[in-house]
């Protein structure tokens, strides 16, 4: 029985939540296999109305898992933060690695600090600075085997009262998503030759649910997300496993941009979320949702209007704020 069937064949049992947590169960269990198959076996017991359920779920394309060692990895967005964290990781297990960004300064300050890192400027908005990568690394790291997508910038907007051009207002759309869709789809023939071929995605837990404050970074965040979702099906049948990583707050420059609108805000460490990321690697869990990011897109999908509440209390500040534009 596929998940589909399972669903309609218990719906009507059950109350809806208690059949979705099984349902979103199975999905969290079936992440880690690249193709499966469903089996449930369900039977009701007529006096106390309980229903019982077995589920089955086998893998039917077991690979092996990811090897963390021996790899050539492209990171964008590897300057600072998350992506330089990743990076550091990957460097100090043997892995060849290469980091690109748009500041010089930083990227120099990169290569300074980590022996054996490669640095490259690089625009992921700019098309024609992702042909000059390509052609690059297909020269010089033929054997790149894994892309992180990681380049990513994150603004406050005040949709009833910015002075953005149209270009400017959308520039999260430019960096995170399609650069992400552009940086994939030019390094796919490269990485299609290779064993243990990996594409990660850094998306966010805002992927979810939005934080309206900052409504074009979440809608591009959104988008990332279901890419994901539509990259991993179509590459099921290739060497190339898709992973999505969803970061919750992360302690970066990235959320420096914030004020009084975190407080409260439980804000992970960069090297414990990095943590986290190789653990779900190796074990081949295709989603990684760290820290908060597995209750965000938990209460998105059973409580969507309080968690969405939630995030929107700092709509009030932000609008006391003359300073945000
Ligand atoms: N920190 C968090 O709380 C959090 C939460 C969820 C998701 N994330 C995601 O994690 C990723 C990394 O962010 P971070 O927190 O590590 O922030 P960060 O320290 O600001 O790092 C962002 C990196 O992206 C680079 N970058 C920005 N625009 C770029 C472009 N057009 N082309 C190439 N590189 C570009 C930056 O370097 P340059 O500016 O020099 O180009 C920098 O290296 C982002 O996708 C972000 O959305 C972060």
């Amino acid at each position: 029985m596929s998940l589909n069937s399972f669903s309609t064949a218990i719906h009507g049992r059950l109350p809806r939540t208690v059949v979705d947590i099984a349902i979103l169960a199975m999905l969290n269990h079936s992440q880690s296999v690249q193709s499966h198959t469903g089996l449930s076996f369900c039977s009701q017991d007529k006096e106390n109305s309980h229903l019982s359920c077995i589920v089955l779920i086998t893998s039917t394309n077991q690979r092996n898992k990811m090897k963390l060692t021996g790899n050539t990895v492209l990171i964008t967005g590897g300057s600072s933060g998350i992506g330089l964290e990743i990076a550091k990781r990957f460097l100090k297990r043997d892995n060849t690695v290469i980091i690109t960004g748009r500041n010089e300064r930083k990227l120099q300050q990169a290569r300074e600090q980590f022996e054996g890192l490669t640095v490259i400027q690089n625009d992921v908005s700019n098309p024609e600075d992702i042909a000059t990568l390509f052609q690059r690394i297909e020269k010089d790291f033929p054997d790149l085997n894994i892309l992180i997508n990681n380049a990513g910038i994150m603004r406050k907007i005040n949709l009833q009262n910015h002075s953005d051009s149209a270009l400017e207002l959308t520039k999260e759309i430019d960096i995170n998503i399609k650069g992400l869709v552009w940086m994939s789809n030019a390094f796919l023939s490269l990485l299609k030759e290779k064993k243990n071929a990996a594409i990660v995605n850094v998306s966010s837990g805002l992927a979810f649910v939005p934080l309206p404050i900052s409504p074009v970074y979440c809608a591009a965040k959104a988008a990332v997300h279901s890419y994901t979702l539509s990259l991993r099906e179509q590459l099921r049948n290739t060497g190339i496993k898709v992973f999505e990583l969803a970061p919750p707050a992360t302690n970066t420059e990235l959320l420096t941009v914030f004020g009084e609108e975190m407080e409260g805000t439980t804000i992970m460490s960069t090297e414990a979320m990095v943590g986290t990321f190789f653990k779900g690697l190796s074990k081949d869990q295709y989603e990684i949702r760290p820290g908060q990011s597995n209750l965000l897109k938990f209460m998105s999908r059973f409580f969507p209007n309080f968690i969405l509440k939630q995030l929107s209390k700092s709509v009030e500040l932000m609008h006391a704020d003359k300073r945000v534009a």
